[in-house]
């Protein structure tokens, strides 16, 4: 496997894999492999001849007040675990090779990057899109893999490819959840043990509103926030039902819809969804 940190290396690595008739599959993620990852790097391996796994802690989505500095990083680990998952090219370039002289231009997504998290993490999704089209751009034509735990970002991200013309196909992954039913995430590392077991309440809720039957949105909305609130340690950020493809709030369950829901576990953010049925 070839580890590189340069983008004219990966670039001329992935096109001369192409020029070859060789299939090129992409996994961005910003380090701290998990299940999660090792998923999405696995269904790539399986489908394409060539994975590239791309390791960057993206400076550009964190707000002031967000875990930049203090993500946590381990590249020995991440290109092992990549290894394992089937990834035959690891591309983790420092700061300066992806924003050498600043940021003048950002990709902006709209409505779709403004509401539930892109309300609560102002200018989250302009700095997601902003990379990921540069990420695209650095890989040429290839399948992309994203996990649908960042659901709100797979929509940013498969708009940005339509948007703006990228030669890639993006492919959405099922969430790779731990036995108790917490999605896999790198900021479950940040949880303290009673924080961890509390943290399985953001699944409870979303399985017991699918499980409801219920059509009603603001039913399913108090549903999930009742649940949120019999843990203590856990402060509900947002209980939603949406529109899966517009993200907008429903009144009443209609064609696809998705639940979604973020908390405070402490002072660690988690968000987690799940798709909802047609109401009988
Ligand atoms: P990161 O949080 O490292 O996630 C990388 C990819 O792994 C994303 O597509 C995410 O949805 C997916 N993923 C994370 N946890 C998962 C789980 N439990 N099951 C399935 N997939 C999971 O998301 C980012 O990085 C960044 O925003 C990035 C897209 C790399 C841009 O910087």
């Amino acid at each position: 496997m070839r580890v590189l940190d340069r983008i004219e290396q990966v670039r001329k690595e992935l096109e001369a894999a192409r020029q070859q008739g060789r299939e090129v599959g992409l996994v961005p993620t910003m380090g701290a492999l998990h299940g999660g990852h090792a998923a999405l790097i696995e269904r790539s391996a399986r489908h394409c001849d060539v994975t590239a796994v791309t390791v960057f802690v993206n400076p550009l989505q964190f707000g002031p007040a967000e875990d930049f500095a203090r993500y946590p990083r381990d590249l020995a680990a991440d290109v092992a675990a990549a290894e394992a998952a089937g990834a035959d090219v690891v591309f983790a370039p420092p700061v300066e090779e992806m924003y050498p002289s600043g940021v003048a231009t950002r990709v902006e997504v709209g409505r779709l990057g403004e509401v539930m998290e892109g309300a609560a993490r102002p200018g989250h999704f302009s700095g997601v899109a902003t990379v990921v089209a540069k990420l695209f751009a650095i890989a040429g034509p290839c399948r992309a893999y994203f996990g649908e735990k960042d659901y709100q970002q797979l929509l940013v991200v498969r708009r940005v490819a339509a948007d703006l013309s990228f030669p890639v196909v993006v492919v959405g992954c099922p969430t790779v959840r731990e036995a108790d039913g917490l999605a896999m995430s790198s900021r479950n590392r940040y949880l303290s043990p009673g924080e961890r077991l509390a943290a399985t309440v953001l699944w409870r809720a979303l399985a017991a509103a699918a499980a409801s039957g219920e059509g009603d949105g603001d039913a399913l909305r108090e549903l999930m926030a009742r649940f949120v609130s019999s843990e203590p340690d856990v402060a509900l950020d947002y209980a939603e039902v949406a529109d899966a493809a517009t993200l907008e709030p429903l009144g009443t369950v209609e064609g696809e819809a998705r639940l979604l829901i973020a908390a405070r576990v402490g002072a660690t953010r988690l968000i987690d969804n799940l798709p909802l049925g047609v109401a009988a």
